[in-house]
């Protein structure tokens, strides 16, 4: 029997806008607590926030994070258990790409990308792991699993994520650890092109009621659910 959402708590980083504010939709509709992550769009954090409590979440906090930065990582951590206590399942999701060619990006976009989508992602793991009752479910990228012409920066950092969520996995037994690889999807990062994020996010959630079941640090491929 799958895990009965109810209740739950889940956070989401990056939950404002496109793909995480559709998980934590989803989330809401199954009756989860949700601690909702933005960096700079607060306003439309909040906006979400009202939405999932009109949808069934019985509790949803706004937080904001900066992936980036080791100190917002460990004041989020004291905000969430503060609130809730634990955190049920973390849903990983925020991240970012610069659109350029590998030689025309600068030191600062390299260095920022793997800051916020390779380490600050491990980080943040680091602080909540302990605190995680059940799942931890990673956001990737098709980039990962076909060839693609997604800048190679962007493509080290998921390729570097999809890893780590396999060895931890091996690490660490007693919880459940996913990567959920979207192709192009219409959000801001993809200029508004490529399948709904909705798509995405119901696949998040059945892999969180176990519905969709993955191997220890598996993969799941949206490519496999772009008729969801
Ligand atoms: N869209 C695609 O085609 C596609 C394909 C494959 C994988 N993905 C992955 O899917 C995930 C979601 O992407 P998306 O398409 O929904 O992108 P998006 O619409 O640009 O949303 C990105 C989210 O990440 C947050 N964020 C940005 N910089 C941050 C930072 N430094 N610290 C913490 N949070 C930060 C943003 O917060 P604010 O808006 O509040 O600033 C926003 O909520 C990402 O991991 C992305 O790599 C996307």
């Amino acid at each position: 029997m799958g895990t009965d959402l109810a209740g739950r708590t889940v956070l989401v980083t990056g939950a404002s806008i496109g793909i995480g504010r559709e998980i934590a939709l989803r989330f809401a509709v199954a009756g989860s607590r949700l601690a909702l992550t933005y960096f700079e769009h607060r306003a439309q954090a909040e906006e979400v926030a009202e939405l999932c409590r009109g949808l069934g979440s019985p509790e949803v906090l706004t937080a904001s994070l900066q992936l980036a930065d080791d100190d917002s990582i460990r004041m989020l951590v004291e905000t969430v258990i503060d609130r809730f206590g634990a955190v049920d399942i973390l849903v990983n999701n925020a991240g970012v790409v610069v659109w350029q060619p590998f030689l025309a990006q600068d030191f600062g976009e390299i260095e920022s990308q793997i800051a916020i989508n390779l380490e600050g992602v491990m980080k943040l793991i680091w602080v909540f792991l302990p605190m995680v009752n059940d799942a931890v479910i990673t956001i990737g990228s098709t980039a990962t699993l076909h060839q693609s012409r997604t800048p190679p920066t962007y493509c080290a950092t998921k390729w570097g994520l999809r890893g780590f969520v396999k060895a931890l996995a091996i690490e660490r037994p007693g919880k459940r650890f996913a990567s959920v690889h979207p192709a192009p999807t219409a959000t801001r990062m993809n200029d508004m092109q490529g399948m709904s994020p909705d798509r995405v996010a119901e696949v998040v959630l059945r892999v969180a009621t176990g519905d969709i079941e993955v191997e220890p640090g598996g993969d799941v491929d949206m490519r496999d659910y772009a008729d969801v």
